[in-house]
């Protein structure tokens, strides 16, 4: 079954928060103070995520990306995951993870059925990396991506979000990865998440990182695949691993949109930047499958055209990245 919205887009992708918590405070995703994490009853119970995904698959989603917060801080996760991963239908199920727990969990995770793992790196360098992320520890996060190898999984992508005066220099420290370590490296346009003042000064293009990148190295580039997602992959000839860009921000890659989004209270978007949500409480407490069915058709039916996110005009309500998971 094909799940189509009102333009024509093949709606085959689910991102599902497990929780708005983390371990780490990237300053891009999360206000320094005042976060206040959600209490227990309002958080879905593992339950409730697996009936929403199960009825998902059921109208033809196809891939799942479990998100956060950070979805390795959630207790008995490994668990829940096996039981995701069996879902008749489901053909890919991947996870977005800060790294900080990879190594003690990966052997765990890749036995559970997850295919896939992209993690969130936006410096080399140890201190810029603490700054980033308020005190999160680079080393913990490189041994993690080596430990996720070991164990089985193909190198994982690497998200870097690329800000002037973070860590623009490192853009070809990363680009070089993509050769020396084989991971796919893709960097993404800062986003106005957290809208603080003149956040324009942190964004940098993905036309200007590319530029960069290929004032150094010759790039091709690569077809997208049919479970893609926003990024715009490209190549060093002879690289294990792919370059790609995110412009979540100047770009307009909403035209090829394949994705929904489901928040760890149960808030489903159809676009990441609408203000509009639906609450599908009402549909889990107490469960009602073929009600929820409905509703979620109903998100992917109205899913916008677009974002309307600019470097100039943005009217969107302010809101932390890890409460909606990216
Ligand atoms: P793949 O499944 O590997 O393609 O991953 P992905 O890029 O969909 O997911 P990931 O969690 O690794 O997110 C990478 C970056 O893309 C994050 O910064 C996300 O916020 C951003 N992103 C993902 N989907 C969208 C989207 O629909 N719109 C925008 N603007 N950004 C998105
Ligand atoms: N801009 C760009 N990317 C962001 N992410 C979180 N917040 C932002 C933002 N404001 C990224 C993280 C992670 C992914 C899920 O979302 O770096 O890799
Ligand atoms: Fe945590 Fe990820 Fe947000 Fe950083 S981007 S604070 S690691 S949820």
């Amino acid at each position: 079954m094909k799940l189509t919205d009102s333009l024509g887009r093949n709606i085959n992708y689910l991102r599902l928060s497990v929780t708005d918590r983390c371990n780490m405070r990237c300053f891009y995703c999360m206000p320094k103070e005042g976060i206040v994490n959600k209490g227990h009853e309002a958080v879905l119970t593992y339950e409730e995520l697996l009936l929403i995904a199960e009825t998902a698959v059921g109208l033809g989603i196809e891939k799942i990306r479990i998100t956060g917060g950070e979805p390795l801080v959630r207790s008995d996760i490994i668990a829940f995951l096996g039981r995701l991963s069996v879902i008749p239908g489901l053909r890919h199920l991947a996870l977005t993870t800060n790294g900080l727990l990879l190594s003690e969990m990966a052997a765990d995770l890749y036995k559970s059925g997850v295919q896939r793992l992209n993690v969130s790196l936006d410096s080399l360098n140890a201190q810029t990396f603490s700054d980033i992320t308020r005190g999160g520890d680079l080393n913990k996060v490189l041994a993690g991506l080596e430990a996720a190898e070991q164990v089985g999984f193909p190198p994982p992508k690497i998200n870097c979000v690329i800000m002037r005066g973070v860590n623009e220099e490192e853009i070809l420290s990363f680009a070089e990865l993509s050769r020396l370590r084989g991971n796919s490296i893709r960097f993404i346009e800062y986003m106005p998440a957290v809208k603080e003042d003149d956040w324009q000064r942190y964004c940098i293009s993905g036309e200007e990182i590319l530029e960069k990148i290929a004032a150094r190295y010759t790039l091709e580039q690569i077809d997208k695949g049919a479970f893609s997602g926003p990024s715009r992959d490209f190549r060093i000839p002879g690289a294990r691993g792919s370059i790609g860009i995110i412009t979540a921000v100047s770009g307009h890659f909403c035209s090829e949109c394949n994705r929904i989004r489901v928040t760890s209270t149960g808030q489903a978007k159809g676009c990441l930047f609408a203000d509009a949500k639906t609450d599908l409480i009402p549909w889990l407490r107490p469960p009602d499958r073929e009600g929820l069915a409905k509703v979620l058709r109903a998100i992917v039916s109205t899913k916008p055209e677009r974002h309307d996110i600019s470097q100039d005009g943005y009217t969107h309500t302010n809101f932390t990245m890890s409460q909606v998971g990216g």
